[in-house]
């Protein structure tokens, strides 16, 4: 990618979502976002994988290590469910934590609803590439994205 484009992958984690029991908005909501909030950026790949670890883990790694992608942001998994395991596949995939941004997105949300508690979002890093955790609901994930939006090109400019 070029200097002046930020590649991003949006992956939606949804059990419901990837049986077709409900329409992934978050996602698409996010794509949107994303490219309105920061400047040059691009979404390149986008899916959709049920609450699975592995699953999870294998979607992260080819979009970082094979595609090259500057931010991943998942949205969804992030609570105290049993299946709720996206923060322990983005631990497995990350080598570096980013616990400014989680704290960044926790700040802003607890003054909207005192649930943002209970988003264990992981952010870290992968080499070069940034990866953000964001809650699954269309509303959660658009204020925690909109609480970190503003430190994303440098960061990604800081990790490249
Ligand atoms: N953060 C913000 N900003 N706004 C919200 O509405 N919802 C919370 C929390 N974080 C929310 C939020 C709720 S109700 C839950 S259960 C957790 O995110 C985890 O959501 P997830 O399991 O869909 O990832």
């Amino acid at each position: 990618a070029d200097a002046n484009s930020i590649t991003f992958g949006i992956l939606t984690v949804s059990d419901r979502c990837f049986q077709g029991l409900a329409e992934d908005k978050s996602g698409p909501n996010l794509g949107k976002l994303v490219e309105a909030l920061v400047p040059g950026a691009r979404v390149v790949k986008r899916s959709c994988v049920p609450d699975e670890e592995d699953e999870i883990v294998r979607v992260l790694e080819t979009w970082v290590d094979a595609d090259n992608l500057d931010v991943v942001v998942t949205t969804g998994g992030t609570g105290f469910s049993p299946r709720d395991v996206t923060p322990e596949a983005t631990l497995r995939v990350v080598s570096r934590l980013a616990p400014g941004l989680s704290v960044a997105m926790t700040q802003r949300s607890l003054d909207i609803t005192p649930l943002a508690m209970l988003s264990r979002a992981v952010c870290g890093l992968r080499g070069g590439s940034l990866i953000i955790n964001l809650p699954g609901s269309t509303k959660g994930s658009q204020e925690c994205f909109e609480a970190v939006a503003m430190a994303v090109p440098h960061a990604v400019a800081l990790a490249r």
